[in-house]
């Protein structure tokens, strides 16, 4: 094979911003384009601590320069400071993923509020959810978009989930469980694909692609092995994702090989919402 093929995978030196990129799936992230070359940003919540020892993974491990910001995506001046300081150390932005979201693991104990029933949920959770999972997308990609309209050069990737095109189907939770996914959930992941086509008719004319990426449930350790069992049932594949599986999808829209592609919704679900 060519080897000039794999060019069109190379990250070197592009500037790659995650936002929730301290996260399960955010590190994987950082990790693949770490490895092809990018100086990832990880824009998220968690301590600084936290936040610094991730970072180092990925330097260790890829030995490219990462930066860690801690960052509420909800707070416009502070996304745009956060962005600004990203300029002043890389002189760029090439790629941001609004990765960011509230998304709980099934199982975790202090997520339970998440997961009451429609016509009980709690209000303020709704509008938090609304406010981190779309607004603050809307807020990262009005803070990157002059620069890249500048470069003439950028792509956007919104982190959506295949539940942007479908329903959850609660019976995964088990009979009585009184557990939901939240609707805001649904709703949110549904909207950012309209955010997705808004900006990127915006952006085409500058060169500057706009995509969203919808996976399905990766398998983590403290999901209950009868709902892993359930919602595996629901797959072609007869599983759940497992770690490190959409890395390659998330390479190929961040990379030149996805050049030609915006406005557009890149579904990996191990064939679920096709059956
Ligand atoms: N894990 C899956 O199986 C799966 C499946 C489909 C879609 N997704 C989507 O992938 C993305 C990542 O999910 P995950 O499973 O890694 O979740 P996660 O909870 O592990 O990561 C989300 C990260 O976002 C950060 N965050 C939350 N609010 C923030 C805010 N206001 N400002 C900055 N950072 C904030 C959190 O601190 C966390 O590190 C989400 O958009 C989720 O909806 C995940």
């Amino acid at each position: 094979m060519n080897p000039d093929i794999f060019q069109l995978f190379s990250l070197k030196d592009r500037v790659v911003i995650i936002t929730g990129g301290a996260g399960f799936l955010g590190m994987q992230y950082a990790d693949v384009l770490s490895m092809a070359g990018a100086h990832v940003v990880l824009f998220d919540l968690k301590d600084e601590m936290v936040m610094q020892e991730s970072m180092q993974k990925i330097t260790n491990a890829s030995g490219v320069e990462a930066m860690a910001v801690r960052v509420d995506i909800t707070q416009k001046e502070a996304v745009e400071a956060a962005v600004d300081a990203v300029v002043k150390k890389f002189g760029k932005i090439d790629v941001l993923i609004n990765n960011a979201a509230m998304n709980p693991a099934v199982g975790s104990k202090d997520a339970e509020a998440l997961f009451a029933p429609y016509e009980k949920y709690p209000i303020d959770l709704w509008r938090k959810e609304v406010e981190v999972n779309l607004t603050g997308a809307e807020i990262c990609t009005q803070a990157v978009s002059p620069i890249m309209m500048n470069q003439k050069r950028g792509v956007i990737i919104n982190q959506g989930s295949e539940l942007a095109v479908t329903a959850y189907d609660h019976r995964v939770y088990g009979e009585g469980s009184g557990k939901y996914k939240s609707a805001a959930y649904i709703a949110t992941k549904s909207a950012l694909l309209g955010l997705t086509r808004a900006w990127a008719e915006y952006l085409a004319p500058h060169g500057v692609r706009v995509n969203m990426f919808c996976p399905v449930g990766m398998q983590t350790p403290t999901h209950p092995e009868d709902f892993v069992k359930r919602y595996s049932s629901l797959i072609m594949f007869g599983r759940m994702a497992q770690g490190g599986e959409y890395n390659g999808a998330m390479l190929f829209l961040c990379s030149d090989a996805s050049l030609f592609m915006t406005g557009a919704n890149l579904i990996m679900d191990g064939g679920k919402t096709a059956w």
